[in-house]
C-alpha cells in the first residue's frame, strides 16, 4: 500500500494540520510505503516572498521530523524537487473540464477572502491530483477540507484511464478520520491560517496560554450550568484528553459552579503536555539543519526515482516520446 500526503509550507503548523494530516501520517508510516511532501508549489498560490517561502520550507521540514515522521520509514521530500509533477499536471489539465474546477469550494472561498483569482489558484486541484497520481498513491490521509480535491483527483485519474488505458494511473482513496476531520479554531469556525483562528503546535508558554484563554465561549455566569453541545473548549479537549477526563469536563459544565477559565486552563495543560516531545525534538533539529537538509535531499532522490517510473508510463500511454 502506498500512502501519500502533503502540507503547504505557508506558515506555522497548527493543530488542525496536526490532527487532520500529520498524526495519521505518523501512524501510517508503519503500515505501508509512505511518501510525505512539502507542497511548496502550492504555497506559491498564497505567498509571493522568496525568503519567507524558503524559511517556511525549512520550518515545516523540522516540524515533519519533530512530529515523528521517520526518514527511515517514509520518503520525505519537497514537491518542487520533482518537477515531473508540473508535467503530469499539464497532462491532467487536458482531460479536466472547467466545470469541475469551477465547483471547487476552496477556490471560491479563497476568492471570497480576497486572494487574486489567478490561474494557479484555479488550477490548484489539478496540481494536487498530479502530486498524488505521480506516486501511484493508494491512500491519502487528509482533513475534510481536502475531500473535494480528492474527488477531483479520482475523476481525473478515471478520465485518463478511460481515454488512454486502464492501467495508466492508480485511482486513490482519501482517508479522513471522522473525529478529527474538522478541528475548530479559537472562534469555532474550521481552524485555518486564512481565518486567523489557529492554535500552533509550539510556541512560548505564556503566549499559547493567552491564545487558549481567547477561545470563544458564551457568557453563562460562573454559577450556572453550561451548554455542552457545540462547546468549542470540549471539542478541543477531546483531542488531548482521555474519555474519563472529557466526561468529567462535561459533568462539570452541567453542574455549574465552574467558570470557562477553569475549563480553558485544563485544556491548556493537556494541549501543552501533548506537544512536549515535539518542542524538545524541534529544538534539537533547529541546531542540526544539515541533517534536515540531508533528509530532504535523500527524499528528493527516492521520490524522483518513483516519479520517473510513473511519468514514463503516462508519457507512453498518451503518445508523447
Ligand atoms: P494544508 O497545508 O492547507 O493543510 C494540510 C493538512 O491539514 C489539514 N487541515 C485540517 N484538518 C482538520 N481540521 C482542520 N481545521 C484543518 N486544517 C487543515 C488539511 O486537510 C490537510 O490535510 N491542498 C493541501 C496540500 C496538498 C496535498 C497534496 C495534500 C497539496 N498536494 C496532495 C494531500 C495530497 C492543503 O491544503 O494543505
Amino acid at each position: 500500500m502506498r500512502i501519500l500526503t502533503g502540507l503547504q509550507p505557508s506558515g506555522t503548523l497548527h493543530i488542525g494540520n496536526y490532527f487532520g494530516a500529520m498524526e495519521p501520517a505518523v501512524q501510517l508510516q508503519d503500515k505501508g510505503d509512505a511518501f510525505y511532501f512539502l507542497a511548496d508549489y502550492h504555497a506559491m498560490t498564497s505567498m509571493s516572498d522568496a525568503t519567507t517561502l524558503r524559511e517556511n520550507v525549512q520550518n515545516l521540514a523540522i516540524d515533519f521530523l519533530a512530529c515523528g515522521l521517520d526518514p527511515e520509514k517514509a520518503t520525505i521530500f519537497r514537491q518542487s524537487d520533482v518537477s515531473a509533477v508540473t508535467e503530469l499536471s499539464w497532462i491532467l489539465s487536458t482531460v479536466c473540464p472547467m466545470g469541475l474546477l469551477e465547483r471547487c469550494h476552496s477556490y471560491k472561498d479563497k476568492i471570497a477572502k480576497g486572494l487574486d483569482a489567478n490561474h494557479a489558484l484555479f488550477a490548484y486541484p489539478v496540481l494536487m491530483a498530479a502530486d498524488i497520481l505521480l506516486y501511484d498513491a493508494n491512500v491519502v490521509p487528509v482533513g475534510k477540507d481536502q475531500k473535494q480535491h480528492l474527488e477531483v483527483t479520482r475523476d481525473l485519474a478515471i478520465k485518463i484511464n478511460d481515454r488512454f488505458g486502464e492501467d495508466t494511473l492508480v485511482v486513490p482513496e482519501a482517508m479522513i478520520k471522522e473525529n478529527t476531520a474538522i478541528v475548530p479554531g479559537i472562534d469555532g469556525q474550521k481552524m485555518s491560517k486564512s481565518y486567523g483562528n489557529t492554535i500552533p503546535l509550539v510556541g512560548g508558554k505564556k503566549a499559547l496560554r493567552k491564545l487558549i484563554m481567547k477561545i470563544v465561549t458564551d457568557s453563562t455566569p460562573v454559577e450556572d450550568p453550561k451548554p455542552t453541545d457545540n462547546s468549542n473548549v470540549i471539542a478541543l479537549y477531546k483531542l488531548f484528553a482521555d474519555e474519563a477526563a472529557v466526561q468529567q469536563m462535561i459533568e462539570e459544565h452541567q453542574a455549574g459552579g465552574f467558570g470557562y477559565g477553569h475549563f480553558k486552563q485544563q485544556l491548556f495543560d493537556a494541549y501543552y503536555d501533548h506537544f512536549e516531545h515535539v518542542r524538545t525534538k524541534r529544538e534539537e533539529l533547529e541546531n542540526n539543519l544539515d541533517y534536515v537538509n540531508e533528509v530532504l535531499a535523500k527524499g528528493a532522490e527516492k521520490a524522483t526515482a518513483e516519479a520517473t517510473k510513473v511519468i514514463d508510463r503516462v508519457r507512453k500511454a498518451v503518445g508523447l516520446r
